[in-house]
C-alpha cells in the first residue's frame, strides 16, 4: 500500500502541456485525495541544466507554480513547495553522488541523448549530475511511490540503485527504496506528430493553459492519418494523434463515436476533427483556467504557499539528511 508520493516538475519551458498533465499530474491528484501525505515540488534548480536566463526562469518557475496549482495540487492537502527553498536537496546530492559509479551515470538517457546531438564540450556538468540530484530530491523525503511519466523512470532506478548501494554500506534501514508510479496507458502521451513523446524540446505540444489562439495552432499542426489525402478517403483512427488527443479530453463520447465512424468511412474532414478537439481541450481545461486566473492575482498567497510548503518540507528532509550524516560519520566528531 503505497502510503507517501511525491514527484516534481522542472520549469524548463514556459507552460504545462497536456502530456504533463495526463502523464503524470492527473494521477498525482488523484494521488493527493487519496493517500496518507503527497508532496510535489517545482524543481527550479533542475532547471539549471537548460535556462541560464534570469528572467526567463523566473517566469518559468512563476507558470509552473501557477499551473500545478490550478490543475488541482492543493496546499492543504499536499506540502507544495520549490526545489531551491529546500537546500538538503543539494546537500543530499553531493553525498549521494558518491555511492554510484561514473560509468552507471554515462548510461543515463538524458545525458545519452543529448551526446547524440551535442560534444562533450557543449554538455554542463549540471546535466550530468541532473539524476543524482533527483535521487536527493525523492530519497529526503522517503516516499514509497514516485508518480511520473515513463520518461522518468530510469531516473527512478537509478534513485533505487544509488539507496541500495548506500543501505548496504550503512544500513538497510536507512534510505527507502521507491516504486515508480507510472501508468501504463498514459505513462507516454504521443506528441503532436504522431511519433515522438510529446515534450517541451521537441515543440510537438499542445499547451493547458496557453493563448486559444496558440492552442488553435498547436491543434491545426497535429499529424493525422498520414495516408488519408483527401477527406473522402477512408482513415485509419488507431494511433492516430488527432483521435488519441479526443480520447483524453473530450467528454462526449457521443461525437467522438461519431467522428472516428465517419473517419474510417471517409466522411468527415480534418477540419472538423480538429475544431471539435479544440472546443473539447477548451471546455476539459476550463474550471483549470479560471483557477489560474484568480491565481495570478493573488502574489501574496502564492508567497505565502511556498513559505509555508518550504517549512514542512524542510522539516521531512533535515531529519533524513541527519539520519543520513548521522551514518556515514559527518556529525559528532568531538563528542
Ligand atoms: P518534467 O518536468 O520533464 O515532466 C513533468 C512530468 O510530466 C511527465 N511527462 C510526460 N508523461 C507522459 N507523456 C509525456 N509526453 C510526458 N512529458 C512529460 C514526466 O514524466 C514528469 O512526471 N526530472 C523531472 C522532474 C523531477 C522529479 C524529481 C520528478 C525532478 N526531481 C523527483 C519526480 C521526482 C522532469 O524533468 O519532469
Amino acid at each position: 500500500m503505497i502510503k507517501r508520493a511525491l514527484s516534481g516538475i522542472t520549469p524548463s519551458g514556459s507552460n504545462l502541456h497536456i502530456g504533463n498533465y495526463f502523464g503524470a499530474v492527473k494521477q498525482q491528484i488523484e494521488l493527493q485525495n487519496s493517500i496518507d501525505q503527497t508532496l510535489y515540488f517545482v524543481a527550479d534548480l533542475h532547471a539549471l541544466t537548460t535556462v541560464h536566463d534570469k528572467e526567463q526562469l523566473q517566469n518559468n518557475i512563476r507558470n509552473v507554480v501557477l499551473d500545478y496549482l490550478a490543475l488541482g495540487v492543493d496546499p492543504e492537502k499536499s506540502i507544495f513547495f520549490r526545489q531551491s527553498d529546500v537546500p538538503q536537496h543539494c546537500e543530499l546530492s553531493v553525498i549521494l553522488a558518491n555511492y554510484i559509479s561514473f560509468s552507471h551515470m554515462q548510461r543515463m538517457h538524458a545525458y545519452k541523448d543529448k551526446l547524440a546531438n551535442d560534444s562533450e564540450a557543449d554538455i554542463n556538468m549540471g546535466l550530468f549530475n541532473y539524476p543524482i540530484l533527483m535521487a536527493a530530491d525523492i530519497l529526503l523525503y522517503q516516499p514509497d511511490g514516485v508518480p511520473v511519466g515513463e520518461d522518468q523512470k530510469q531516473h527512478v532506478e537509478l534513485t533505487r540503485d544509488i539507496a541500495q548501494n548506500f543501505n548496504k554500506r550503512y544500513g538497510s534501514e536507512i534510505l527507502k527504496l521507491p516504486e515508480p508510479l507510472i501508468s501504463k496507458t498514459l505513462g507516454k502521451i504521443i506528441g503532436t506528430d504522431g511519433v515522438r513523446k510529446m515534450s517541451k524540446s521537441l515543440g510537438n505540444v499542445i499547451g493547458i493553459f496557453d493563448s486559444e489562439e496558440i492552442i488553435r495552432k498547436q491543434i491545426f499542426s497535429c499529424f493525422t492519418d498520414p495516408n488519408r489525402i483527401k477527406a473522402t478517403d477512408p482513415g485509419k483512427v488507431e494511433g492516430n494523434p488527432v483521435f488519441i488527443f479526443h480520447d483524453l479530453l473530450n467528454q462526449n463520447q457521443e461525437e467522438v463515436d461519431d467522428l472516428k465512424a465517419r473517419y474510417i468511412k471517409g466522411s468527415v474532414g480534418d477540419v472538423e476533427v480538429k475544431e471539435k478537439l479544440l472546443k473539447a481541450h477548451l471546455t476539459y481545461f476550463q474550471p483549470f483556467r479560471e483557477k489560474r486566473k484568480e491565481l495570478e492575482k493573488n502574489n501574496k498567497l502564492l508567497e505565502n504557499i511556498l513559505r509555508q510548503g518550504a517549512q514542512r518540507a524542510q522539516n521531512l528532509a533535515s531529519e533524513t539528511l541527519n539520519k543520513v550524516e548521522e551514518a556515514i560519520g559527518l556529525t559528532k566528531v568531538f563528542n
